[in-house]
């Protein structure tokens, strides 16, 4: 290991992520009984520049009003170019600020927004005399924000996530899709043809790049890389395979933008019975093997060794997480 310690955030279930339009009254209600583990009442891309007033108002009301049981909460902010963004943030931290765990921010682009958010909302916190912190989440969504993610995810003591915001990502970088999420069939390899002359598509993941550089930024400063949105909520298969290679890069959490896909993301990103009761073999397994002075063994005709505790722990501190909610 390095020297250099890595501070984890503050650990919560971030499996599934609602995303609610703050000027739908009708939708917050049903999310505050949903089973998603973290919620963000949106004032921004699902709100349209005349509601935003109303929407920040219903969104102090339901913070204040509603019970959200032991539900993460969060507000997601207009973005730092955008004269909303300062009212987003005194009005619904002044007046519902202890029932907000975390702000997310969009269209992050460097440290220095960071900064500057984190100014406020410390002004806000002392002159109400708030005790709890708020946390921050950060979409990368931008190439400005992806270049420089590494100095993002180390910006505040604030930032606990990190997720990744394909549709703006892509309107960004002038990917050519117009999907939200999922995958493209231009972004696809063609094999060489075979005896018949046949020859087979083989489609690729073209966000996997992006994922995996914010995973390794988020991971690296502590951080709970998440996965957004899967436009299609007609294609729960679709969203089942995107959400699994998502966690399987790492991440471990995916956004549900519509209630059906709140239980995919809360069993896709929960470790199976089947993984937990290998992770724990492998842990019983490697006690043996310590105790006989072998550093390395074989388990099911596969080596394992001391890294294999440390996966395994990950799965197991996981299962245990979700146990104890
Ligand atoms: C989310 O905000 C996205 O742009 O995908
Ligand atoms: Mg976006």
């Amino acid at each position: 290991m390095s020297f250099q310690t890595i501070e984890p955030a503050q650990a919560r279930l971030n499996r599934s992520e609602l995303a609610v339009p703050g000027s739908n009254i009708q939708m917050i209600e049903k999310a505050a009984k949903s089973d998603a583990d973290v919620i963000f009442l949106d004032m921004e891309d699902a709100v349209a520049p005349a509601d935003k007033e109303q929407a920040r108002k219903n969104i102090i009301e339901s913070l204040n009003g509603l019970d959200w049981g032991s539900k993460t909460m969060s507000i997601r902010i207009n973005g730092l170019d955008t004269h909303y963004m300062y009212r987003d943030i005194v009005d619904v931290v002044e007046q519902a600020g202890s029932r907000l765990d975390l702000i997310m921010i969009p269209k992050v682009g460097s440290a220095a927004d960071v900064y500057a958010i984190d100014m406020m909302v410390t002004q806000i916190e002392d002159a109400k005399g708030y005790k709890k912190r708020i946390g921050f989440e950060h979409i990368i969504e931008t190439a400005l924000g992806m270049q420089n993610v590494h100095e993002i995810a180390s910006a505040s003591k604030r930032n606990e996530s990190l997720h990744f915001g394909v549709a703006d990502y892509a309107a960004s970088t002038r990917a050519r899709t117009t999907n939200i999420g999922g995958v493209n069939p231009d972004y696809s390899v063609l094999t060489d043809p075979k005896e018949d002359n046949s020859r087979e598509v083989h489609w690729g993941d073209m966000w996997h790049y992006a994922i995996s550089r914010m995973v390794v930024a988020a991971r690296a400063n502590g951080l709970r890389p998440v996965d957004g949105p899967f436009g299609d909520f007609s294609d729960p298969e679709g969203y089942i395979a995107a959400a699994k290679r998502a966690a399987v890069l790492g991440c471990e959490g995916k956004w549900a933008i519509h209630p059906s896909q709140i239980a995919l993301a809360n069993t896709v990103m929960s470790p199976s019975n089947a993984e937990v009761e290998k992770a724990n073999r492998i842990l019983i397994a490697m006690k043996v093997a310590a105790s006989e002075g072998k550093g390395a063994v074989s388990l099911d005709g596969r080596l394992i060794d001391y890294a294999s505790i440390r996966q395994a722990e990950v799965l197991v501190a996981k299962a245990n997480q979700i146990a104890t909610n």
